[in-house]
């Protein structure tokens, strides 16, 4: 049974905690959803890796969702155990066999994507020729805009990709092009880029009858973020302009769940500026070092002071390995010390998902919280930055 609390304070303050703490915020994922959706004219389908913790997939279900791009085995399962209604599909360009005939006969997965020959005629004999298969090839595109390039790893050049969707077109019912930009895209121009070159291959291979846009669309760490709808009218304006007429999806990970949780950490020791805490770069705070310093942080539970100026900060986890480390600044008051709960905001995507058990640092809790997601608002809006 997992309790709630009226807000992070509420909880460090009632309780006795050893450990971090996954708070998730399900009312505010599920108003996302519901504002992604309306905001996106084709299907959203949402990025299982992202989070897969059931208060998550449960709250955007309630949001609305209903399509989960999901790569992995262990992925569909868990939507289809969870979620039965809803539809998953196969997004990841390389597959095992027993894998594909899993999705295919049990749990009826229909669209796979490929970016290779190979992977084409693997899913075409598993599924024993299928004729209902929806194939989307996945086009290499530019990371350029992106805080996180996805580029390098999976997709193929249009010259590949024309070939691969004429035989695609002779072997399923569906054929699309997927792309993804990379993750926390601040470009709205990277979509329309990557618009364009889906419909220059499209022409090239007589059509395609679905257009995946993929995910990218960054969540508001710093409030400086193009808003989504920016994106929505990037890709409008470059499908309008392109004349390329098909069915559109999308695949958001931390756009749907970033503002839907917090990490809850405790400073173990305060040695001058560096802050030691129960949660790191092996625990849950992965993107505090992958993509650096932009969370919005607050300590919890001991009251600031008025006037309390703040000050940067590095972070340290909890392992024994100097990976283990999140250079800051990172902004806190200056009177932290040991004992001190820090709230991390935006903390719902890749967080508990990243999470490893390395060193024996697993131990961790899981609450739901039922205020409203904090965004570096108030209440350290009033402290004075110290130099
Ligand atoms: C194929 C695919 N789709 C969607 C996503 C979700 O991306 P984001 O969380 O940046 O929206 C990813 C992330 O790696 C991905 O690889």
């Amino acid at each position: 049974m997992i309790r709630s609390f009226s807000g992070a304070a509420a909880l460090v303050s009632s309780e006795i905690l050893d450990g971090p703490v996954v708070a998730v915020r399900p009312q505010a994922i599920t108003a996302r959803a519901s504002a992604v959706m309306a905001q996106f004219p084709g299907d959203v389908l949402y990025a299982v890796k992202c989070n897969d913790h059931p208060l998550v997939l449960e709250a955007l279900f309630r949001g609305g969702i209903r399509h989960f791009d999901t790569a992995s085995i262990q992925e569909i399962r868990t939507v289809r155990r969870l979620l039965p209604e809803a539809v998953c599909h196969f997004m990841h360009p390389v597959k095992s066999r027993a894998a594909i005939a899993e999705a295919y006969f049990e749990h009826g997965v229909r669209r796979f994507v490929v970016d290779h020959p190979d992977e084409l005629a693997k899913i075409a004999e598993v599924t024993k020729t299928a004729d209902d298969l929806e194939i989307y090839v996945r086009l290499a595109v530019s990371g350029e805009g992106a805080l996180l390039a996805l580029t390098g790893k999976f997709g193929c050049e249009a010259d590949e990709a024309v070939p691969l969707l004429h035989a695609a077109r002779r072997l399923a019912a569906r054929v699309g092009l997927t792309f993804h930009v990379g993750s926390q895209c601040l470009a709205p121009e990277a979509f329309a880029c990557a618009v364009r070159k889906a419909a220059r291959v499209a022409v090239s291979a007589g059509g395609v009858d679905d257009l995946d846009v993929g995910g990218g669309f960054p969540a508001a760490y710093t409030g400086n973020e193009p808003a989504f709808v920016a994106f929505v009218a990037a890709i409008r304006s470059a499908l309008a302009e392109t004349g390329l007429a098909c069915r559109l999806q999308c695949e958001p990970g931390r756009l749907l769940v970033a503002d839907g949780a917090s990490i809850l950490t405790n400073v173990e020791l305060r040695r001058g500026r560096s802050l030691y805490l129960n949660d790191g770069v092996y625990g849950n705070l992965a993107e505090l070092k992958w993509l650096g310093p932009q969370f919005p942080l607050r300590r919890v539970g001991r009251a600031v002071a008025p006037a309390t100026p703040v000050q940067p900060y590095d972070l340290f986890g909890p392992t024994c390995d100097s990976i283990d480390s999140m250079p800051g600044p990172h902004w806190l008051p200056a009177d932290m010390q040991g004992g001190d709960w820090i709230e991390v905001g935006f903390m719902g995507a890749y967080s508990n998902a990243l999470r490893t058990g390395f060193n024996g640092f697993s131990d961790h809790h899981c609450v739901i919280l039922d205020d409203a997601p904090w965004c570096g608002t108030p209440p350290n809006a009033g402290l004075r930055r110290a130099a």
